[in-house]
């Protein structure tokens, strides 16, 4: 379990359907766990009890998010662990993971103590440290691992994500170690020679605009590259991003080798191809690219077969001036952590490929199982952590940019009207997000 306090705080969930199903019921929660499930829950509740009213509404574990760029340290213009813990809580998060390409990196256990300890101080939602796999995100040599993960923010992940550890010497040694630490490693699977230039994924679509192609094989070489790395190591990989159809083959053949292999896709790699670069709008630049409706098409069949094992939102906040500028010299990278649930439920639910037992599966249980995480996707039951998320199923909003909780605005959906909203979020018996505001815990100071 978490070694963070729980909180005395009691709140009454009532006529809240579980996982979407059965018959609407009340959960009571107290001390950071849950109390009590059932139509008497309510009984010992007392008089302080925040009570509410969830009728028509979805209980699940809070979600868990492998993949976030929190910007801080070094670009607090664009985002800090105060804004994403915001905009994490208010997604549903109760635990995300901070990508190591900050300034400065974060290869040392100066900095990943730091967002550990920030994180905890803000209060909104677990900010977990990922620590660089190697020293700068160079690629050239192994970061001290073993010292972050030892340290108060204890990584557990580790990655180079911007950068591919290409180098498959390195990669090999820092899968080594990595089985013996008992951490993991996620690849940004990018062959980088494959790239030299590329702003856009290779196909009729860059050809015609005279955008330069990312083919799809600088993703896929690294997959099965990394794959068999990992089952000569006897080390787990985790691919970040997956964007191809396939890399979905891939690792369904990696799979059925025994090899300890998980991977990611996006929300966005769900919703959007291609067709979206017609306009130069770099809103839609992101690493790896938008694909083909072909990919968009496998990388849903794969989520939904658990091929791919999870969704994780490569929230990556850039500045107006960053985006707002020629496509080739924007950056990549799209905000995620408010809208992944609606899009989750727009291409996978909407469509009959998951239901909502299968969204707590893709968006928390799964990531907390993968990273080991044992606070977080639990089941729904007495005695469990309160880390929960409440979904309106039949809610519908429309983005607009400005109104999200990060300091920057570089969504790809504004203006779009999305299915599903998350209504509250509590982490370990706290409410941390309530009817679209985040609620920062009086403690930090700033409430
Ligand atoms: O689009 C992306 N943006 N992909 C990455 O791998 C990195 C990220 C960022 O840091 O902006």
């Amino acid at each position: 379990m978490s070694d963070s306090a729980v909180t005395g705080e009691t709140v009454l969930i009532k006529n809240v359907l579980l996982y979407g199903e059965g018959e609407p019921t009340d959960v009571l929660l107290g001390d950071g766990v849950i109390v009590a499930i059932g139509a008497d829950a309510g009984k010992d509740s007392g008089p302080d009890a925040e009570v509410i009213d969830a009728a028509g509404q979805i209980l699940l574990p809070g979600f868990v998010d492998l993949h976030t760029h929190l910007r801080e340290p070094g670009r607090e213009d664009t985002e800090t662990i105060d804004s994403g813990s915001a905009a994490a809580a208010l997604g549903g998060y109760t635990a995300v993971f901070a990508m190591a390409n900050t300034s400065p990196v974060a290869d040392s256990v100066v900095v990943t103590d730091h967002v550990w300890r920030r994180g905890q101080e803000v209060g909104l939602v677990d900010v977990h440290p990922v620590g660089a796999v190697t020293v700068g995100l160079e690629g050239k040599q192994l970061a001290e691992m073993a010292t972050m993960a030892s340290g108060i923010g204890r990584v557990r992940m580790f990655s180079d994500d911007g950068h591919c550890v290409y180098d498959p010497l390195i990669m090999r040694r820092a899968l080594e170690y990595s089985s013996s630490l008992g951490v993991l490693i996620a690849q940004h699977a990018e062959e980088p020679r494959l790239t030299v230039g590329a702003v856009a994924h290779e196909g009729p679509t860059a050809a015609r605009l005279g955008l330069a192609g990312w083919p799809r094989a600088a993703e896929e070489s690294i997959v099965a590259r990394d794959a068999l790395l990992a089952r000569d190591a006897g080390a787990r990989v985790h691919i970040c991003h997956a964007s191809t159809a396939g890399t979905v083959e891939l690792m369904k053949w990696a799979r059925g080798q025994g090899i300890s292999i998980t991977a990611e896709v996006t929300p966005h790699h769900l919703l959007l191809d291609d067709s979206r670069l017609e306009t130069y709008d770099a809103v839609n630049k992101v690493n790896p690219p938008l694909r083909e409706a072909s990919d968009v098409a496998a990388l849903r069949a794969g989520l939904a077969e658990g091929i791919i094992d999870c969704v994780a939102t490569d929230h990556a906040p850039h500045a107006e001036q960053d985006k707002c500028c020629e496509f080739a010299a924007a950056r990549p990278g799209m905000l995620g952590l408010e809208t992944a649930l609606s899009i989750v439920a727009q291409t996978m639910v909407r469509t009959g490929l998951l239901d909502w037992r299968g969204v707590a599966r893709v968006m928390s249980e799964r990531p907390a199982e993968i990273v080991g995480l044992d606070d977080q996707g639990r089941p729904l039951e007495v005695g469990e952590p309160a880390n929960l998320v409440l979904i309106d199923p039949d809610a519908e909003w429309t983005v607009h940019g400005p109104d999200l909780a990060s300091v920057a605005h570089n969504t790809p959906y504004e203006s779009m009207t999305l299915p599903a909203r998350v209504t509250t979020t509590i982490l370990r018996g706290r409410i941390t997000a309530s009817d679209g505001q985040a609620r920062v815990p009086a403690r930090n100071g700033r409430g």
